[in-house]
């Protein structure tokens, strides 16, 4: 290289008609100049593959979130019953945030409320299968819970400081992150509120944009809030496909801050920074019977008799007294009673087979 450089001085100096000397001080200060030309270009060079890293984050980003994401109508459709609130409002919700051209002023925050065994994990099944290709497998896709990740009430301040790390650290990486905290109520008082300048109007905090990333909270706080409403309304004639979020929302969102849980007398709440406080209803006996079938189907069994159907659901209780409208454990226990049925049908079929031989 140095040789180049020599030549083409002089060339250009005998193009201009003048004598060169190529002293040993020349060619030392080529040397100089190109060693130092050598590390802006080395510098320049430690720079690309950062770039380059950021970029194939950027293309992991794209591959990783479906172009169709939303497969999660389809999905809600066929396996979630009985949930046309939550069905609707997390859709428009995900749907507005998720929009190529979409210029979110905040994180979108959503909180799902309801008794056990009404569907908000599963939801948030869907909804993470549906965001990204890889499912729960997603390095995008975060689920904490509150008995496993954060179950210990003298560690709080410790376990703020990790989540804070961890989200700052994941949504730098992809600004589309998805963070799913199960089990709310199971969370000492006031831990999300470490997580609430994620969840405001900034553009930026210390240079990472969190306005793009999703947040997802589940509990069971305001449950019972939610069942009593519901009959009230149900007592006063109102249809169930007629009720609204608007019906809940306060009510949820006052449940949440005055329940024991990571949202007790939360910033958060009060802030005003939970964009949804959607509402799982409590099931009824007809949807009970749709999650029963759902199961049978599962395993093989595609036209289950209302025989084996009844002897599910006399597994399960109803209540509150004296309606007895809704079932004490929704879906939950469904997939092991079906299971348990099921077993005992192919033991009567055996017996039946090998009394008739
Ligand atoms: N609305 C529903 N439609 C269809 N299946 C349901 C519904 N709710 C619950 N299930 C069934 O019950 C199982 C348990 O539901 P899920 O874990 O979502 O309840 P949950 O609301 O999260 O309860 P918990 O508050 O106890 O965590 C699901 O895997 C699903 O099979
Ligand atoms: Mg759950």
């Amino acid at each position: 290289m140095s040789r180049m450089w020599v030549f083409w001085i002089m060339t250009v100096c005998s193009l201009e008609g003048k004598e060169l000397h190529v002293s040993e001080n020349l060619v030392t200060t080529i040397c100089r100049l190109e060693l130092c030309w050598a590390r802006i270009w080395l510098g320049y060079m430690g720079r690309v593959p950062d770039k380059t890293k950021q970029w194939n984050r950027l293309e992991e980003n794209r591959i990783y979130l479906h172009s169709k994401s939303f497969l999660l109508d389809d999905s809600l459709r066929e396996h979630l019953f009985g949930q046309h609130i939550a069905h609707s409002v997390i859709l428009g919700a995900l749907k507005a945030h998720f929009r190529e051209d979409a210029r979110p002023k905040k994180a979108l925050a959503l909180s799902l409320h309801g008794l056990s065994g009404t569907g908000k994990t599963y939801t948030s099944q869907f909804i993470i299968n549906s965001l990204f290709k890889k499912g729960p497998k997603s390095k995008y896709a975060h689920f904490f819970t509150g008995r496993n990740h954060f179950s210990m009430e003298s560690k709080t301040d410790i376990y703020k400081l990790d989540l804070i790390d961890w989200i700052r650290g994941n949504v730098s990486e992809c600004d589309r992150s998805l963070f799913v905290f199960d089990e709310v109520d199971k969370m000492p008082k006031g831990m999300l509120d470490a997580i609430k300048p994620f969840l405001d109007y900034h553009e930026e905090i210390n240079g990472v944009d969190f306005r793009k990333a999703t947040f997802i909270f589940l509990s069971n706080t305001g449950g019972n809030l939610i069942v009593e409403k519901l009959l009230h309304m149900w007592e006063n004639g109102t249809k169930r496909e007629d009720i609204k979020l608007k019906d809940f929302e306060e009510l949820i969102r006052k449940g949440a801050f005055n329940e024991k849980g990571g949202f007790q007398r939360s910033e958060t709440i009060e802030s005003n920074l939970i964009d949804h406080y959607v509402p799982f209803l409590p099931l009824e006996e007809s949807h009970v019977r749709q999650c029963i079938r759902a199961e049978f189907r599962n395993r093989g069994e595609k036209f289950p008799h209302e025989e084996y159907i009844r002897e599910v659901l006399k597994y399960l209780t109803f209540g509150p007294e004296p309606h007895k409208l809704f079932s004490n454990s929704g879906c939950k226990r469904i997939s092991s009673k079906v299971a348990t049925v099921m077993e005992q049908i192919l033991r009567d079929m055996d017996d039946n087979f090998h009394n008739s031989n």
